[in-house]
C-alpha cells in the first residue's frame, strides 16, 4: 500500500512518474468544463475522505475537483465536526474511516498524527499539509516549474523568508529531484536541524537571489504559528520580502511562486505577484493535476 506522506520518504522514479503522470492527465483535458470526467476514470468505484483539521481553499477543491473528474466519490470531514476532535483516538478513527472509504487525505496539526493515522489506516493516507511538511503543494510546484522552464534538475531555486514547513517539502524535493536549493532568511527562522545538507543558506537576499531559476516565498506566519509572534516575525522577516528590486537580481527569467494564500505586500509584493515572473495561477492549478497523479499512485489504478 502507497501512502503519500513526505516527498523524501517517496521513491525518486515514483515522483517523477507521478509529475508525468500529472502534466500528461492535465494535456487530456485540457480545455474542457471543469466538472466533465476525464476519458479514463481510474477512480469509479472509489470512495475518498478528506479530513481538515486547518482551513484550506486550494488543497479542499482541488481534491475534490480531482477525485471527480477521474470518477469517484469524496467527503470532506472537518477536524471538530468529527468524534475524532472530542477524544476518539486517531487509531480508532483510522480503523473506522479504513472500513468506508478507499484513500483518506488528511490537514492537520502534529506530524503525529498524519503518521498514526498512516499506521492504523489499511487504506493509503496522503499527506495535506502538517506543521513539518506540505508534499503536495511541491508536487505542484515541481510540475509548474518543468511546464514553464523545462527538467528542474540542476537549477537554482531560492526561497526567500521563514523555514517552514512548505520550505521543508521543497528541500526534500531538492535531494529526490536533484537542484539546487538557497534558504534565505533571518537566523531564528531557519528550518529545522533535520534538513541540514538539503540546502545552502545565504543570509543576504540580494545575494542569494543570484542565478536563481525560481524565487519562492510564502506568508511569514503559518496557521500553526501562534498569533502572538506576528509582530516580531514581520520585524525579522521586512528585509527578506520578494519585490520588483529583488527579482532583478535573480536571471532574467526567473519564475516566482508562492503556495497561497498570501498576504500580498507583507511576503511578496502584488507587483511581483501579478508581474511577468509570476506563476502563482498556474502553480494553484496544477495542485488539482498533481494530486491526481498522486491519488492514482496510491491507489495502484
Ligand atoms: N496552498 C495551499 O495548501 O492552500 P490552502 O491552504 O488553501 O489549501
Ligand atoms: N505555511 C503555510 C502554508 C499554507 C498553505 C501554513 O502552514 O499556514
Amino acid at each position: 500500500m502507497n501512502h503519500f506522506l513526505d516527498i523524501h520518504t517517496t521513491d525518486p522514479a515514483d515522483l517523477r512518474a507521478m509529475i508525468d503522470s500529472a502534466a500528461a492527465m492535465k494535456a487530456a483535458r485540457a480545455g474542457r468544463p471543469k466538472g466533465t470526467p476525464d476519458d479514463e476514470t481510474p477512480l469509479a468505484g472509489h470512495m475518498v475522505a478528506l479530513i481538515f483539521e486547518k482551513p484550506s481553499t486550494r488543497t479542499r477543491v482541488s481534491f475534490e475537483v480531482g477525485v471527480q473528474q477521474m470518477g469517484g466519490a469524496v467527503m470532506v470531514l472537518k477536524g471538530d465536526e468529527m468524534q475524532l476532535g472530542h477524544g476518539e483516538t486517531i487509531a480508532d478513527t483510522a480503523r473506522v474511516l479504513s472500513r468506508y472509504v478507499d484513500l483518506i487525505m488528511m490537514r492537520t496539526f502534529e506530524e503525529a498524527t498524519l503518521l498514526e493515522m498512516a499506521e492504523h489506516a489499511t487504506v493509503p493516507v496522503i499527506n495535506g499539509l502538517t506543521n513539518r511538511t506540505h508534499p503536495c503543494q511541491i508536487m505542484a510546484d515541481v510540475m509548474t516549474f518543468e511546464e514553464h522552464r523545462g527538467p528542474i534538475k540542476g537549477r537554482k531555486v531560492v526561497w526567500s523568508g521563514d523555514g517552514n514547513n512548505v520550505f521543508a517539502s521543497f528541500a526534500h524535493a531538492a535531494r529526490q529531484f536533484d537542484f539546487d536549493l538557497t534558504f534565505t532568511g533571518p537566523e531564528p527562522l531557519d528550518p529545522e536541524r533535520a534538513l541540514d545538507g538539503l540546502y545552502t543558506t545565504e543570509r543576504n537576499p540580494q545575494r542569494a537571489v543570484e542565478g536563481a531559476d525560481l524565487v519562492v516565498t510564502d506568508t511569514w506566519v503559518s496557521m500553526h504559528d501562534p498569533q502572538s509572534a506576528r509582530e516580531r516575525r514581520h520585524n525579522q522577516l521586512r528585509g527578506y520580502q520578494v519585490n520588483a528590486e529583488l527579482m532583478a537580481k535573480a536571471k532574467p527569467d526567473a519564475l516566482f511562486m508562492h503556495c497561497l494564500p498570501a498576504h500580498r505586500d507583507d511576503e511578496a509584493t502584488s507587483e511581483v505577484m501579478d508581474g511577468p515572473h509570476s506563476v502563482i495561477f498556474d502553480e494553484a492549478e496544477n495542485r488539482l493535476h498533481a494530486q491526481k497523479a498522486i491519488m492514482r499512485w496510491c491507489l495502484g489504478v
